[in-house]
């Protein structure tokens, strides 16, 4: 972890409590004093950031929960109450839909920051892949309690979505109407299938704590990564975390606090669906079933594909390929501010990416218009698929092998005291 521990109780009860239970030391060793490259920069907050978040999320949530009724009669009325009865429901509900937005705002910086810097190379696999496996347990979270208004948009995404679970009657008769009635507990979107929503959505948030329990105990392991992906090599590459980024890392989380609590007093529907303010209604579809921001360049993906089965095949592999990048990426070097090539093909990523989104935001039959040409936004979202899984596989493990890297800095005190280019 970091070395050999420097906590010395201050008093008689800590030094009894220390020899029972560290618990003490422990949050010395690994808050304060933890040794940390000198050189992190502003994306390195984030990981705080998604902490803050995360805590927002679960307490918010809690609350509302005391003021939700998880059964189709109830549902929409009880929000509805929490907007105009609750004491600050209004409040809580706000800061909960819109904590979401910020939250996977915060996580899609940190995934690509991880990206930029070539974070999840060894020896930080272990770290990346439980950021994976939150960002699985998110978007699973985000999706439960997006159904919990129970309006139209809550009712038909989870149709949408649940649907595609029969795809599995390809592989063997029966088998994904089977997964799909099980998830439903009937036969359809129902009263049972909310419940059982409600119930996972209020258990998910306690599963990803324990989750970044571990991603941080996996981070502490090897320590921080960094902006030059260089190694530390002494303790002249390195900072105590508290003071420096303990400070650090409260202003920037102030910093995106005041974003959030902007969109929360200013726009509090920016980013939501007009049709979920309509109660759920089975026999009335909406025109445009659209999921939340996060979700559309998945969603892209997914309706870009006609065949079914290879259309939720691709869904699950768009985030599962995210787990073997520490193994396809071949390069020697992690940061992409030594790696030219690289470095192009990420923004190219990054740009995939928010077209994807686009593409998911428009109805399916959309079109661009160049020039009297029309191109139907669902090729677009072919290509943009394409290039998502071509720039994993093979221009991951290619690049390594054809590109040549800048040369490195020796340490990191070298280049951070070094005089500015
Ligand atoms: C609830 C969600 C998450 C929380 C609370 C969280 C928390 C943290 C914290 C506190 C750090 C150290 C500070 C920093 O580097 O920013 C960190 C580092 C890291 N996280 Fe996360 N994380 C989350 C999700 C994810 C996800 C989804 C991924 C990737 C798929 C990920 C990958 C990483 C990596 C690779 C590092 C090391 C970065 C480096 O040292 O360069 N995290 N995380």
């Amino acid at each position: 972890m970091s070395g050999q521990s420097t906590y010395v109780p201050k008093t008689s009860f800590g030094r009894w409590f220390d020899s029972r239970l560290p618990l003490m030391r422990f949050a010395h060793d690994t808050m304060l004093t933890f040794p940390t490259p000198r050189n992190l920069n502003f994306w390195y907050a984030f990981g705080a950031v998604l902490t803050v978040m995360l805590g927002i999320q679960i307490v918010t949530g809690i609350v509302l929960a005391m003021h939700y009724i998880p059964s189709g009669d109830g549902a929409f009325d009880s929000v509805e109450n929490i907007m105009r009865d609750v004491n600050y429901g209004w409040l809580l509900r706000y800061m909960h839909s819109n904590g979401a937005s910020m939250f996977f705002v915060a996580v899609y910086v940190h995934m690509f920051r991880g990206l930029y810097y070539g974070s999840y190379k060894a020896p930080r696999e272990v770290l990346w892949i439980l950021g994976v496996l939150i960002y699985l347990l998110m978007m699973a979270t985000a999706f439960l309690g997006y159904t919990l208004p129970w309006g139209q948009m809550s009712f038909w995404g989870a149709t949408v979505i649940t649907n595609f679970f029969t795809a599995f009657d390809q592989i063997h008769k029966g088998l994904g109407t089977g997964i799909a009635s099980w998830l439903w507990g009937g036969f359809g979107v129902s009263d049972a299938t909310l419940n059982r929503f409600y119930s996972l959505h209020y258990l998910l948030p306690f599963i990803i704590a324990g989750v970044v329990g571990l991603h941080v105990w996996a981070l502490h392991v090897p320590g921080n990564n960094n902006p030059l992906g260089i190694d530390v090599k002494g303790p002249q590459d390195t900072l105590p975390f508290h003071p420096y980024y303990t400070m650090k890392d409260a202003f920037y989380v102030a910093l995106f606090l005041i974003l959030y609590v902007g969109l929360v007093f200013y726009a509090p529907n920016l980013l939501g669906n007009p049709d979920n303010y309509i109660p759920a209604n089975p026999i009335v579809t909406p025109t445009d079933i659209v999921p939340e921001w996060y979700l559309l360049p998945f969603y892209a993906m997914l309706r870009s594909i006609p065949q079914k089965l290879v259309g939720v095949i691709v869904l699950f592999g768009a985030i599962l390929i995210l787990a073997f990048i520490p193994w396809l990426d071949t390069s020697k070097v992690r940061s992409c501010r030594f790696r030219p090539m690289m470095k192009v093909f990420f923004w190219l990523f990054v740009v995939d990416c928010l077209v994807l989104g686009y593409c998911g935001a428009q109805s399916v039959d959309a079109a661009w218009n160049l020039g009297g040409i029309s191109i139907g936004l669902v090729w677009v979202a072919r290509i943009g698929t394409l290039y998502y899984f071509g720039f994993f596989f093979p221009l991951m493990p290619l690049l390594g092998l054809i590109e040549t890297p800048k040369p490195l800095p020796a340490s990191i005190a070298t280049a951070v005291l070094a005089p500015a280019e």
